[in-house]
């Protein structure tokens, strides 16, 4: 029996205790939720979806799944707030999935989901092994998961356009940057080039482009043609670990520096400012841990991620990247929310 000097036992015994298990119980399941989006993303869900309301049939036989599992499926997701189901069982989108998984839109953002369920999720079930032995689970050949995953001088269509998903989340914030003070961007690790084409469309004065490896040319001068801006913004193919990086009034470096160790950050940043013209700006975003290292769990977790996924990899908080900008020589260091997750930092040569 609890011995009444021991409140706790107490509280256990009368299940009266004022806290409950259901947050730790949610979060050590939270994959099978996270894992139903995923599915539905590949499997075109939303995208089908788009056209107009289906029934349970219709909408099982559109993206080709079996009867057994179709209903708690798409109920599923319907508990989960991405769709909806009206009084006749006709499911359609949420307003959420509509805007923003809807394949055929521009606000399409379901690369970066996919890029989680190929590139992700299959290797965090690795995690503890990476705990264990501080070393990528990603089973990287070279241990840079690009140029291993470019090796073949292909780039997956799946990666590049997750990056286009991920960079249209942070455009809109980043095109509010006074632009107007200046004439030319490179963004550097650019993938296909979504950044500085959502700028250049909004500031018609702004020339420039974006610095990746060459197996990236094609995917950068197609996506950029598509939006009628090849005469704006060009590709400069190179490795910007061994060469210089072009130069601009202003350069970016997007979820970047992270995938490396402390040396090479530095190392780039140091390279970033000697390529700058003095009063040139550097922005750098990321999703940034908060300087305590106590609630941001998306860049705690982008970190464990780069531990999964890299050799040296590690997300940092603005207080580490100040000191690291300083030392290259940057001032005036101000950092801006640019979603939820992700912030900037600016600094000026
Ligand atoms: C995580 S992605 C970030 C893409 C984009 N900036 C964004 O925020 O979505 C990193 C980019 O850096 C590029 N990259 C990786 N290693 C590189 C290298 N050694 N030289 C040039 N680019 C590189 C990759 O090809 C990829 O496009």
């Amino acid at each position: 029996m609890a011995s009444l000097r021991n409140p706790i036992a107490l509280d256990a015994v009368m299940n009266i205790s004022p806290v409950t298990s259901d947050r730790i119980v949610n979060l050590g399941k939270a994959f099978r939720a996270s894992k139903a989006l995923l599915s539905a993303v590949e499997l075109g869900v939303f995208t089908a979806l788009a056209h107009g309301p289906r029934d349970l049939e219709m909408l099982r036989t559109d993206i080709g799944i079996a009867e057994r599992g179709a209903r708690d499926f798409f109920d599923s997701l319907v508990a989960l707030k991405l769709l909806e189901r009206d009084e006749v069982g006709r499911y359609r989108n949420g307003l959420e999935a509509g805007h923003y998984l809807d394949r055929a839109k521009p606000t399409y953002i379901g690369g970066e989901l996919d890029n989680f369920n190929k590139h992700g999720y299959p290797h965090w079930q690795f995690l503890t092994q990476a705990l264990k032995t501080g070393k990528p689970q990603n089973g990287a050949a070279t241990g840079n998961r690009f140029l291993d995953r470019y090796s073949d001088q292909s780039v997956p269509e799946t990666f590049t356009e997750g990056m286009t998903a991920g960079a249209r989340l942070v455009a809109p914030a980043i095109a509010k940057f006074p632009w107007d003070r200046y004439r030319t961007v490179i963004d550097i690790g650019t993938a296909q080039g979504a950044l500085p084409v959502e700028i250049a469309r909004v500031h018609e004065h702004i020339t420039g482009g974006g610095f990746d490896l060459a197996p990236m040319r094609p995917h950068f001068e197609s996506y950029v043609k598509k939006q009628g801006l090849s005469g704006r913004l060009r590709f400069h193919a190179g490795d910007f670990l061994h060469d210089p990086l072009p130069s601009a009034d202003v350069m970016i470096m997007g979820r970047v520096l992270h995938n490396w160790d402390v040396i090479t950050k530095t190392m780039l940043l140091n390279k970033a400012y000697n390529a700058l013209p003095p009063a040139g700006a550097l922005i750098v975003y990321e999703r940034m841990i908060d300087d305590a290292r106590q609630v941001s769990a998306p860049g705690l977790l982008s970190s464990l991620n780069m531990l999964i996924m890299t050799e040296g990899g590690f997300d940092y908080t603005v207080a580490d990247l100040t000191v690291w900008m300083q030392h290259a020589g940057f001032y005036d260091l101000r950092v801006e929310r640019l979603t939820s997750e992700l912030s900037m930092v600016v600094g000026t040569k």
